[in-house]
């Protein structure tokens, strides 16, 4: 039984958690394989929203094992929150969510490097959500990070003061006015390591291994979105894991012939929260009306997201290097009421027409071309067929099956889980 994949093809809160959730019961296992808790996935159902940051979306159902891979980082700290916020749902927590041994956790110092960084950017400042992803994942490569596995040893505390000092060496070379209690921090940090030891580490790899081995459905789980991924994305405004599609074999431990189908799931418009370059953003009444009706605000740090249309050539970018297999469009509803609606098909680049996403997109050297479809006025949010889609929605959705020669199989049309469309 293959394994199959989900993730985000723009720039991150594409909905995933939304079709996690709807996804899970036909599968044993949902595995998270990068990121952090930078994630914030959002999911709706009996009226109630959830937002996990670290936990799989899986979580919510009785047929499914929650995985956290080796290529994810934990911060003990919003990891104990993440479980303080489930307790009233009486979920079985402990035979339902495992912990790779290989994952690496996030230290109070990663978070207040990641502040420092940001702060010496000035206005070049990566917009990080400030979670200390990208120290984390430097210690990491760099060989000298804390696995959960190291939460195991009788002397992991002397590791923890071991890197934390070299930290706070780190984060007065910075030379940032930065106000911090690292004892009160630390509190913090052991006390969401002891809820941590109470679920059960794994060699992951090896689980998901044998457990694919007796025939289980495996669906692994993307965080942030093709384009702020570490090599392929818009570099440096990224994050610092690899989201695309070969993340998961390494934030997993799955060869690459064991993957199956690659669900690619994107907005019917486009949002970036964070900097860096967006070539299709609004600045104007629509982007506003895109932000307001799609409640379009960060659902780790509140952020309000940046809003534009559609952009093609970013996403056939996507298709193509995650080889996606099936695609799933959201937030269609949200576009309702616009008379008519913008598609970027290709981008003027220095005076060239070109349909791939080049080097480098920053404003200057990039302007949208954009062809022209007729909108939707319906109310999309209450329908539950496909034979209920309006014919303009159909035509925006056979025109982008045209251009990224892939089947778009789902079509969201409101976060419950309920508005779900499958064609
Ligand atoms: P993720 O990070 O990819 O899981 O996405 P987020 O949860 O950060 O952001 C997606 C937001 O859109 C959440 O608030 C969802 O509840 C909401 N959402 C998901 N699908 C739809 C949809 O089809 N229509 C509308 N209006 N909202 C949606
Ligand atoms: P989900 O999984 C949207 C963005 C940040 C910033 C850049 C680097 O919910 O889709 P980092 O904290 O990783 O150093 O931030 O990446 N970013 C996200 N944007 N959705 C996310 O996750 C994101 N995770 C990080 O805003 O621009
Ligand atoms: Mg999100």
């Amino acid at each position: 039984m293959a394994v199959d994949l989900l993730l985000g093809l723009q720039w991150g809160d594409e909905g995933k958690g939304k079709i996690v959730d709807v996804l899970t019961k036909n599968y044993d296992i949902i595995a998270r394989f990068q990121g952090g808790p930078n994630a914030g996935h959002t999911l709706e159902f009996d009226g109630i929203k959830h937002v996990l940051h670290t936990i799989p979306s899986g979580i919510f159902h009785d047929n499914a094992i929650n995985i956290v891979g080796n290529g994810v980082v934990i911060d003990p700290v919003i990891f104990k929150k993440e479980l303080d916020n489930l307790k009233k749902f009486n979920l079985d927590i402990k035979s339902k969510l495992f912990i790779s041994r290989k994952a690496h956790l996030i230290l109070p110092t990663h978070r207040l490097l990641d502040a420092a960084s940001e702060a010496a950017k000035g206005k070049a400042k990566i917009g990080s959500t400030l979670k200390g992803i990208g120290p984390t994942y430097m210690d990491k490569t760099g060989r000298n990070g804390m696995r959960v596995g190291d939460l195991e040893l009788d002397n992991w505390q002397d590791k923890y003061r071991a890197l934390a000092n070299k930290h706070e060496g780190m984060i007065d070379y910075y030379d940032v006015d930065l106000q911090y209690d690292l004892k009160d921090l630390e509190a913090e940090f052991y006390k969401g390591v002891e809820e941590l030891k109470k679920l059960d580490f794994i060699d992951s790899e090896e689980y998901l291994f044998q457990e694919q081995r007796k025939g289980k459905k495996i669906l692994a789980e993307g965080a942030q979105g093709s384009l702020l991924d570490i090599d392929f994305g818009t570099y440096p405004y990224v994050t610092s894991s690899n989201t695309t599609a070969a993340g998961a074999c390494t934030g997993l431990g799955v060869a690459p012939n064991q993957i199956g189908k690659v669900f690619g799931i994107f907005k019917a418009y486009a949002t970036r929260v964070g900097s860096g370059p967006f070539p299709t953003e609004l600045f104007d009444e629509d982007g506003e009306t895109m932000g307001r009706v799609g409640n379009e605000f960060g659902a780790t740090t509140g952020r309000p997201r940046r809003c534009g249309w559609l952009d093609i050539v970013a996403l056939k970018y996507a298709v193509q290097i995650n080889g996606v297999t099936d695609l799933m469009m959201m937030k269609g509803d949200v576009l309702s009421g616009f008379k008519t609606l913008k598609i970027c098909t290709a981008y003027n680049y220095k005076g060239k027409e070109i349909t791939h996403l080049p080097f480098n997109i920053e404003p200057e050297n990039v302007t949208p071309i954009y062809t022209e479809v007729k909108g939707w006025d319906e109310d999309l949010t209450q329908m539950s067929s496909n034979g209920q889609l309006p014919e303009t929605l159909n035509a925006y959705i056979n025109f982008l099956e045209k251009e990224l020669e892939v089947p778009i199989k789902i079509v969201s049309v409101g976060p419950d889980r309920t508005q779900t469309i499958h064609r």
